[in-house]
């Protein structure tokens, strides 16, 4: 690698980050010199959360008291904060509510598709892959409703649809390949054999076109700590689709999703709409954390944030492949744009060593056992500066001989 090519990727990098419609929004982060790379995992801290939950707490909590769940809309929070998350999974208002953890939402929206399904139809497709909760609720899910579960790889999700299957759960991204899958294609094949699609978002929203309402997903989940960067723990969405709300019986019937809840009634009369899919109390402080961060999408517009996704992810790919020792890693990110989530997947040997060496280093991304190197990448505030010296670091660490090599 001569040291004119490395000049000139560092000289794209600066042009690319200076021609970036979205560079300016980075300043609406608390971030620092390091290189972040691990917005897939947890997203950055928007710089309006802190005088906001300062307001919340001191004002709204201290001072009003019980008087804002009704004078500062703590009551209808969850629903008001889903439809502010709507545009970005292409869903119009009125379909999603904000509450619990993706694990809860999953099993919200999975048993309640199978509850719609007709008896005959036995099995739960799961693609073979999935993040480890959703598996462990699937099947969960299946013995609550007297169905099996049927892991099948994502991509042959759609052909193994069949007359037996109620609902097939799906992770749009591959949590450890980056792998993003065909969506709109794999809804329509289980649309066409009868079944219901239940999306996990939790890797693409925020970060890549989702199109709920126009693929006609019938349900879906996310978390809002990655691309939604609402902080650690914040509550999960759930989108159930209009023209299913009134036949959505949610598994976890509790008093915030009753037609009536202060009517203290014995018996269980569901609300209308999104709010059916709450169960308790809201986490208000999450909530308004999460409300805050929202705030860094004002005047952003939403197709400028996929198409810079992979323009970083492709010149990652470049500078890595320019500036690593020949052989030392293999992306098992596809290179296919349409096959590409946010975030590029290195296969290295002693990945978990090459990483703290990064981390080290300042580039913070993450690892995967046994052997991948993840680096996620947010549109919202990742430069390409970044990307260069995450790549330019990583061949440093690879060519060290005293630092993660097997
Ligand atoms: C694809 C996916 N689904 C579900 C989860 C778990 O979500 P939670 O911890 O919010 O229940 C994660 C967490 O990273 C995830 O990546």
């Amino acid at each position: 690698m001569s040291d004119v090519r490395a000049r000139d990727l560092a000289e794209r990098a600066a042009d690319l980050d200076a021609a970036d419609p979205l560079g300016p929004v980075r300043h609406r982060f608390a971030l620092d010199d390091s290189v972040y790379l691990d917005g897939n995992s947890l997203g950055a801290l928007p710089l309006g959360v802190l005088p906001r939950l300062s307001d919340v707490v001191t004002h709204e909590w201290g001072q009003l008291r019980i008087r804002s769940w009704d004078e500062s809309g703590w009551w209808t929070a969850p629903e008001r904060i889903g439809d502010r998350i709507a545009p970005l999974i292409g869903a119009a208002p009125g379909q999603v509510v904000v509450g619990d953890s993706t694990s809860v939402n999953v099993f919200k929206a999975l048993v309640a598709a199978v509850r719609m399904a007709p008896e005959d139809r036995t099995e739960i497709l799961v693609d073979a892959a999935t993040f480890p909760t959703d598996g462990y609720i699937a099947s969960s899910a299946a013995r609550l409703t007297g169905r099996t579960v049927r892991a099948v790889p994502a991509g042959e999700i759609a052909a193994a649809a069949g007359e037996r299957t109620a609902a097939a759960l799906v992770n749009h991204v591959d949590y450890r390949t980056g792998r993003l899958h065909d969506l709109p294609g794999v809804t329509a094949a289980l649309h066409a054999a009868g079944a219901l699609a239940v999306w996990d978002l939790c890797h693409s929203a925020g970060a890549l076109p989702v199109a709920l309402d126009e693929d006609g997903v019938d349900l879906a989940v996310g978390c809002t700590y990655k691309y939604l960067n609402g902080g650690p723990g914040s509550p999960a969405y759930l989108y159930v689709r209009r023209a299913h709300q009134p036949r959505f019986d949610s598994p976890l019937p509790g008093w915030n999703s009753h037609a009536d809840p202060f009517g203290m009634e014995p018996a269980y009369t569901p609300a209308e709409g999104a709010p059916r899919g709450r169960v308790g109390t809201p986490e208000i402080l999450s909530l308004l954390a999460l409300d805050a961060a929202l705030d860094v999408w004002h005047g952003v517009s939403v197709p400028d944030v996929p198409a810079k996704s992979l323009r970083l992810t492709d010149f990652f790919l470049e500078c890595v492949d320019a500036l690593a020792p020949a052989g030392r890693v293999e992306s098992v990110t596809p290179a296919a744009h349409a096959e590409r989530g946010s975030q590029v997947s290195l296969r290295c040997a002693a990945a978990e060593e090459v990483m703290g060496a990064l981390i080290a280093r300042g580039v913070v991304g993450d690892f995967r056992r046994p052997d991948v190197l993840r680096f996620g990448f947010t549109p919202l505030y990742t430069r390409y500066a970044d990307a260069w010296r995450a790549a330019r670091a990583l061949a440093d660490v690879l060519a060290d001989p005293n630092e993660g090599n097997p």
